[in-house]
């Protein structure tokens, strides 16, 4: 595919440095397109064909991104919003650039797996209720859990709120600890509705005290980012992503 655009702003894109940096760099003689030293920022490249080169590092431009982030607490999920501090606004200018949206939604005080993707098909089947991707949250209730919570997770509750009402579908819940005060516990769902998993505990007198997001469909969220830190899908994790999709 055919990606023309300025020497310039391709690098920038890619992080590179502002623009007049990658000014100094290119008249500098430290950028080669196609094996060529290149003196003209503004040039025009083909940012997918043109093989890009800077201080001898070959550049990659991929028509298409997935990131995986580790969403933190207390940020948006949301493409842009003029107040508060979007799941965007955690990555560099090149992924909104390349029209990289998330796929779903977390609560603001949810953190955990978020993907952002600019593949607007596969976002959409991420979220699709018809697809049936589980999800999988653990939670931390301020109440006891018991067998007969489990049971009802599985018959699929009946939600009945000031936000609405839904039958929700059957759900596992594992419970790994439980007290008076605070139990904690593995919920998978396959639905995304408005608070879905808060909902879920609420209809069964626990409120959920922390939210956090571990798997989409086969996906793990990677144990080595922190809340806050993000990187793009291997290969491998991408192909995981969108087969399960296609099922
Ligand atoms: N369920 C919720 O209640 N909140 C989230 O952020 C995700 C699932």
């Amino acid at each position: 595919m055919k990606n023309v655009m300025r020497l310039d702003k391709m690098l920038a894109m890619l992080g590179e440095g502002t623009r007049s940096e990658i000014k100094t760099a290119v008249r500098a003689g430290r950028v080669f397109v196609n094996g060529v030293p290149v003196r003209d920022a503004g040039m025009q490249v083909n940012a997918s064909g043109d093989d890009v080169r800077f201080d001898g590092r070959k550049l990659s431009y991929k028509e298409v991104r997935h990131v995986m982030l580790n969403k933190p607490q207390g940020v948006l999920t949301a493409a842009r919003d003029r107040k508060q501090k979007t799941v965007m606004d955690l990555l560099p200018p090149l992924y909104a650039a390349m029209g990289c949206m998330p796929a779903g939604r977390l609560d603001k005080d949810t953190e955990g797996l978020l993907i952002i993707t600019s593949d607007g098909q596969l976002a959409h089947r991420i979220i699709s209720p018809k697809k049936d991707v589980s999800k999988i949250y653990y939670a931390r209730v301020d109440g006891p859990l018991s067998e007969s919570d489990v049971r009802a997770f599985a018959q699929g509750l009946h939600i009945e709120d000031a936000d609405g009402m839904f039958d929700a579908r059957p759900a596992w819940l594992t419970i790994l600890s439980s007290a008076e005060e605070e139990s904690t516990a593995r919920v998978r769902v396959t639905e995304g509705r408005y608070h879905q998993v808060k909902r879920m505990f609420l209809s069964r007198g626990v409120r959920v005290t922390f939210l956090k997001r571990e798997q989409i469909g086969a996906l793990p969220l990677d144990p080595a980012l922190k809340a806050g830190q993000w990187r793009e899908l291997t290969d491998e994790e991408a192909v995981l992503l969108e087969q399960e999709m296609e099922e």
